[in-house]
């Protein structure tokens, strides 16, 4: 994350409940923003398994949020290390990445990040984002200098896509042995 020291914009909190965020409190903290201050161009979102609550956002508030984002114009950081995680029987709530294709006349106002350090192995400190092109090619003309990158094609995503729909399955048969 971001060290909050290095921007010069404040931070709020958003209200969340355990269907996630909560869209009228963020609404109506966005229409009485205060003239003259600027407004939040960025919302922080871990939506899958949000540490350290553990509640992942329902479609219904997924859709509002995204909604919200385009209506006062803010960009959703979504931080999704626990998506390939989720191994519950209801089928799973599409990221805000894919819906906002999914329902948006326009796109581009969700950038994603997900983490292989929870699906392939610990402490990998390795991942990949999604998003706007501009906001990609910054990260990687600023950020990937300072580290190591890998790219990968249609093919390996096929792949690591089914290799966690496997490790779904066994978290799954995990949980219901410690509940036995
Ligand atoms: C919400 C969230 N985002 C990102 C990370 C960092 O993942 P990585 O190990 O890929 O740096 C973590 C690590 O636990 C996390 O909980």
């Amino acid at each position: 994350m971001v060290n909050q020291c290095s921007l010069s914009r404040p931070f709020m909190h958003v209200a969340t409940d355990a269907e996630g965020i909560s869209a009228s409190s963020l609404r109506s903290r966005l229409e009485n923003w205060p003239a003259g201050k600027p407004r939040p161009k960025v919302l922080y979102t871990v939506p899958y398994g949000c540490n350290p609550t553990g509640m992942t956002a329902t479609l219904e508030r997924r859709v509002e949020v995204l909604k919200l984002a385009r209506e006062f114009d803010f960009i959703i950081l979504e931080d999704d290390p626990y998506f390939y995680l989720y191994y519950g029987t209801a089928p799973r709530v599409p990221s805000y990445f894919s819906l906002e294709k999914e329902l948006l006349p326009e796109t581009g106002r969700v950038l994603r990040f997900d983490s292989f350090s929870k699906v392939l192995s610990a402490g990998m400190r390795l991942g990949f984002a999604s998003g706007p092109e501009p906001i990609l090619s910054a990260i990687e003309k600023f950020y990937l200098p300072l580290s190591s990158h890998l790219l990968f094609g249609p093919r390996t995503s096929l792949v690591y896509a089914s290799q966690t729909s496997r490790l779904a399955v066994l978290w799954r048969q995990l949980g219901e042995t410690l509940l036995l």
